[in-house]
This record gives C-alpha cells, structure tokens and sequence, in this order.
C-alpha cells in the first residue's frame, strides 16, 4: 500500500509538469497573467484577448448560459444557438404530442415561422466580470460577529450589483470563489424570447441512452438549435410575434478540417460544482458515507422503474424521462467512487494535509494550524447530518412523488382554513400542475417505491434524525412497512388524478381539513419537518463553519504550498483548455480518440429501444453518403479530449487553437468522473460531438440546408 502510493505520489510530481495545463477550469479575465503562455505553448494561435476582451469583440460574446443549466454557443450572425439534445430535451419534449412526436421523429422548422416558442427559457450573455473582493469585504472588520460579517457582506453585494447595472437592461451577480477569499461580479445581459430551431430524432440525440451514458466510445448525435429573438432595438424582450432573431455580433466559425491526436483544445462554458479543495475527512465522508448510500437508494428505485417499464410501454414513456435523470448520477457515484479508489485520492489528500500542516507550524500563523484539526472535527459532527439529509433528499424531496404531489398544496393551507378563497388564475395553475404531475405517474409502481423507499428509510437512516412516521409504522404498524403503504393509498386522494382535481373543484374550508386528514399529505408533512426542523439547521451552522475554516484553509494553501491555483467551479464563465487524447481505461486496454459511423451500426439493435435508427440513416451510411464531412471516407461522430469539465459544461463548444468550433461537449468518460474532487490527467477526458457530424446531421439527414447556409464554416 505504501509502496503504490509512494509510486503514485512521484508519478502525480512528474505528471504535474507535464500535464498540469490540462487540469483547471480558468477565469476568462485571468488568462493573460496566468495561462496565456502556457496554452500557446501547447498550441493555441490567439491571445487572451481573443477569449476574453470588454472593449472588443472576442469569442466570450459568442457563449450563452442556456437556461442556467447548460451551455449554448451562438453559430450564426441570426442569433442561431447550438446546445445539446439533453439540455432542450424539456423543450423538445414540451412541444411533442403522440400526433407531433419530436421526441421520437425528431424536428426540423423550415423557416422563421416554424421556430417554437418556449416560455421560461433563457439565454444569457456575459457582457464582463471583475473582482470585486475589496468592494465586498468594504467594513467587514475582524471586530464583527459572523452574522454580522454575513449581513454586511450580502449589503455590499446588493449595493455593488446595482450600482453596476444602474440605467441598464443588465444584470449582476457576485459569487465567492476559494471560499470568499475572492469575490467576483459577472454583469449579464438576459434575451427572454429563445425559440427551438431543430432536434434531431432521439435514436441519434440520444443514442446509447442509459447503457452508454458516461461511457466512451461514444456514438451519440447529442445536440439540438434554438434561436435567440430580440426586440426591434436588438434587445432582450418578453416573447412577441414582433421578436426579430437577434443579429449577433460574434458567432463561432464551424470547422469542419476536424481532429488530430495532439491539437489542442479549449471548452468554453458554465460549469457548475467542483470540489478540488475538500480534505481527506470531507472525501472520506462523500466516497465511504454518502455515495455508497446515495448509490443504493437509487439503485432500488431503478429496479422498481425498469421491471415495471419493461412490463408496460404506457409506463416506460411515463417513466422514461425520471429514469433517465435518477440514473444519471447513480451511474456518475459509481464511476466516482471508483476513480477516487484508483487515485488513492484520501491517501494523496492526507499526504497533502501533512504537508500542509507542516508549514502552518513553520509559518506561526496561528489559523493556519488550526485549520485542518477544526475540520475533522467538523466533518465528524456532520456526518450523520449529511447522511440523514441525503436519505430525505433521495427518498423524500426526489424519491416518492406521492409526497411531492401532496406537499404542493402546503403553502395553501393556511390560508384555506382561515376561509380564503383563491382565485381562478391560481386555482388554473394548480390544476395544470395537477395534470403534468399525473401524466408521468402510474399508481402501482409509485406504491411498489413508496413501500421500499419507506423501509429503507425506516431501518437505513441514521436513528437520530428518524421521522416520526417511521417510528409509527415501526410501533404501530410492528415495521410492517406494506401494510402501512395499503393503509396510506387505501385513503389518500394523491393516487388518483380525478380526486386531486375533484379537490380543486371546491376550493375552501373543507379541503384545507381533506388535505390535513391524507396520510399522504400527513407523511409528506412529516418527512419535511423532521428535516426542516431536526436536520436542515444544524447541518447548514455545520457547513457554515466548514465552509469559514475552508477558507482559511486555502488562503493558507495558496501562501504555503506553492502552485498555480484555480477556483472550484461555481456556474460561471470558466475556460479549460487540454488536447485531443487517447487513454488508457485499464490494463491492456488502449481507447483511441474519435469514434466513426461505423461504431453506430455496429452498436444498432432494433430490438433495444436505446440503440435503434432511423432507416434512412442506416440506408445513407450504409452508402457513405457522408457529403463533404468524411475523413478518410469515414465519419467521425464523438472524440475525447483532456479538458478540465463538469455539468453544466453540457453544450459548450470545443474549440481548436484559432477559436473555431470542432466540437459539442456533451459528457465525461466514466473512469474520470472523480475530476469534480480530483483530476487524473491520465484518465479524465471529456466527450464531444464531433462538428462534421452535426454538420452532416443538420444537412445531409436532415436536409435542414437553410441552418447550414447560416454558418460560417471553414474548410
Ligand atoms: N451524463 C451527461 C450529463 O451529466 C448526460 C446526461 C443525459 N443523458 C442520459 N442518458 N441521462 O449530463
Ligand atoms: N453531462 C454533463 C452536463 O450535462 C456534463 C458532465 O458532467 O461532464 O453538463
């Protein structure tokens, strides 16, 4: 054991120089000081003002926040914007119906007329950043308490995002970053009016569904458009018919010369949540406490959703888009876990503290070496915390839908009993809500989970922080966990769509006493309580204080240890730059770093629902009917390069060393999804759709020749 890790610790030094440009996900305002040099060294023909620039046109201009979920890219001077299927998929999925099923067939407008309206969904633009750490901690002295500190903190925030948008249509948001030693502003320009544009059929956005999510190779066409409309001014508007597509002033150019081992590569986009500064208690608590559990709750719910789709095609559409999302990150805790087993990341992470601790003694300061023992202490206090919470996030808040169905009529008790009434508009928007909800539920399974989900709860979770209707099916029930289920859905109302609207019907006094006298709603209440009153408080003063030693700890790192140290990621602008790259899963075994149509039909079932094709598809790549996008009479469809990305980073663009778009980042190979705490250059690598592929998609598939017409490609 200590042999491999003293091998490991002298491969990761050696590593480090080689390869420590392909980990980081780095401020765009930062790159000329910090990585300019070091990234045209590995190729790169633009300067950092090429990225990022306020005073002039640069490739920031051309990357949106999609809806704050994902990444967009705009790809033509008409506003046109490319994402991936998965992050439209609601949109897609919102605008289908058995007769239209875009889903399925996928969909194509012809013209501007056909573009699709979606209300809600955004696209947002980052007009510059700063640092604002001065601003911010501006009469924040030591003398105040911490709340004191807080409050004056969140006042300085509010102050400087206003003063910095005052008489624009703009807006501000300041994050923390290493822990509020720094403090950043965004100023954002938000277009209201985002239309859908075109999807390909999900056999190809989604090819490989499940089986091959977080799995390279990879053969999946996982993009879709939409366009940005706009005011006649240019201006970010509320929907109109009148809305023009936005004329926008910098689009990405497509390039279709493709991907070569070695050339280098930059993803530009919002990644959302890592965690590369947490120490060996905090990965000792996520890889042996949480995932472990996480991962189990969600495989008993898989089970239950898969026999029971495989039983019913009326339940495997209802359920296909919850067991997508369910499965999604069970499969990533899993990969995780692993990677974190294979780094020895809690060895590396306590051979780092010891190191750390070290220099906190030499350098006096007295913080410093408190830091890492007020930690562990810290962690140990939470770790039934973080474990009874995630069994109520998993089983409660995400898990059993009876409860999030009942525990929406909450906010109206109240005011029911006291004999209010509400009026149409709200009464209108329950009962659409009511039908979405019902549209995606089957009554038997949903039973089948909540007798399953409840027992694991029961005798799983932590017994301090048990609810106590678990304590009543234990007590009362004798902990026979299917009898309380026949008890529960024998009364509640919250299994049947028409009671639920029936209940709507007569909206008064009475159904407030309905509503409190459902032993589902009584449960839903119950299990929220428990964990708003019993867990959520001491677990948030908790990490409170994890999150203010934390932050000591890295300012004390960033002084002591030398190194180039990048923020974790936290939803905004970052760029990460690596190299097209093979890898090597395991032994023996070499992955090369594109994939080609060829792997499609080799990968083709007609018999699984996850892997079948259109029929004119296989027919055009059958007869390499592959237009001018082929390389060597093939078609390359993914490739995988060493960038630094995580979710969120879903549909940004990959561009190479001039700034063109070669790709669409969609996923991670599943041996580096530890990178969210550490990152393997070794083995991390992210997934793209290759441009060629998309480009062949759009034209030669779908014969959408007009979006082709609107991009700039270079050849
Ligand atoms: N793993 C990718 C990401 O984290 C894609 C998820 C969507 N695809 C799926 N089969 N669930 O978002
Ligand atoms: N699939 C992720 C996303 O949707 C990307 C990742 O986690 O690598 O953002």
């Amino acid at each position: 054991m200590i042999k491999k890790l003293a091998t490991f610790l002298t491969a990761l030094l050696v590593l480090n120089t080689a390869n420590i440009a392909k980990e980081g996900m780095w401020l765009p305002l930062l790159l000329k000081s910090l990585n300019e040099s070091d990234m045209q060294t590995m190729g790169l023909k633009l300067t950092a003002e090429d990225i990022y620039n306020v005073n002039n046109s640069s490739l920031k201009d051309a990357i949106i926040s999609f809806g704050g979920f994902c990444t967009g890219e705009i790809i033509s001077n008409k506003g046109l914007i490319l994402t991936n299927h998965h992050c439209g998929y609601g949109q897609i999925q919102y605008h289908s119906s058995v007769e239209n099923d875009y889903l399925t067939d996928g969909y194509w407008a012809k013209d501007f007329s056909e573009e699709l309206p979606n209300a809600g969904l955004t696209a947002t633009f980052i007009v510059r950043m700063e640092e604002v750490t001065d601003q911010v901690m501006d009469s924040v002295g030591v003398e105040l308490t911490d709340e004191e500190r807080d409050r004056q903190i969140k006042k300085n925030i509010k102050r400087i995002g206003e003063e910095a948008t005052e008489g624009t249509n703009y807006e501000a948001v300041i994050k923390p970053f290493f822990y509020g030693n720094q403090y950043f502003m965004y100023v954002t320009k938000t277009y209201k009016d985002v239309r859908l544009v075109g999807a390909p059929p999900s056999s190809i956005g989604k090819f490989g569904g499940d089986e091959d999510n977080w799995m390279w190779p990879r053969h999946t066409g996982d993009f879709s458009m939409f366009r940005i409309y706009a005011g006649a001014d240019n201006e970010p508007a509320e929907y109109s018919e009148e809305n023009v597509p936005y004329k926008a002033p910098r689009a990405l150019k497509v390039s279709t010369k493709g991907v070569a081992k070695g050339d280098f590569t930059m993803v530009y986009g919002f990644p959302g949540r890592t965690q590369q500064y947490l120490t060996s208690y905090a990965v000792n608590q996520i890889k042996n406490i949480e995932n472990p559990a996480m991962i189990d709750i969600r495989r008993t719910i898989l089970n239950i959703m898969d026999r029971n789709m495989r039983q019913s095609d009326e339940v495997r559409i209802k359920y296909s888009a919850k067991y997508a999302r369910v499965s999604n990150y069970w499969k990533k805790w899993i990969g995780e876990n692993r990677g974190l087993d294979r780094l020895d990341a809690i060895e590396v992470k306590m051979e780092k503290e010891k190191a750390f601790q070290i220099a906190a003694m030499k350098s006096d300061n007295e913080a410093y070496e408190l830091a890492l023992p007020e930690l562990k202490k810290l962690y140990e206090q939470l770790e039934d915390l973080a474990l009874a919470r995630d069994y109520f996030i998993e089983i409660a808040y995400r898990g059993l839908d009876i409860v999030s169905i009942a525990r929406t009529f909450r906010a109206d008790i109240t005011d029911l009993s006291a004999g209010k009434e509400f009026d149409q508009a709200h009464i209108d928007g329950l009962r659409n809500r009511v039908k979405r909800f019902y549209k995606d539920y089957d009554k038997n399974l949903d039973k089948e989970l909540f007798t399953k989900l409840m027992h694991k709860y029961g005798t799983e979770a932590p017994k301090k922080f048990m609810p106590d209707v678990v304590k009543k099916i234990n007590g009362k029930y004798k902990g026979h966990y299917p009898a309380f289920t026949d008890m529960v859905y024998g009364k509640t109302i919250f299994d049947n769509k028409e009671e639920v609207l029936e209940l709507l019907e007569n909206y008064n006094k009475g159904a407030a006493k309905k509503l409190l006298k459902d032993p589902a709603y009584q449960v839903s209440e119950n299990l929220w309580s428990n964990y708003l009153n019993n867990i959520s408080p001491e677990y948030n003063r908790i990490n409170d204080d994890i999150d203010k030693w934390s932050k000591i700890y890295v300012k004390g790192m960033q002084e002591l240890l030398p190194g180039t140290y990048y923020p974790d990621a936290n939803s905004t602008l970052r760029l990460a730059y690596g190299q097209v790259d093979t890898y090597e899963p395991r032994d023996a075994v070499k992955y090369d770093y594109f994939t080609t149509a060829t792997g499609i039909l080799e990968k083709y079932d007609p018999a699984n629902k996850d892997f079948v094709l259109p029929a004119d598809m296989i027919e055009l790549i059958n007869n390499k009917d592959f237009g001018g996008y082929a390389e060597n009479d093939e078609l390359h469809v993914c490739f995988i390069s060493s960038n630094h990305t995580t979710g969120g980073n879903s549909g940004s663009p990959v561009l190479n060393a001039n700034g063109e778009l070669i790709g669409l980042n969609f996923d991670r190979n599943w041996e580096g999804t530890m990178s969210d705490i550490m990152y393997d250059p070794d083995k991390c690598r992210n997934i793209a759709v290759d441009a060629r592929y998309i480009l062949w998609v759009v034209d030669k598939y779908a014969g959408a020749t007009r979006l082709i017409d609107e991009m700039e490609l270079v050849k």
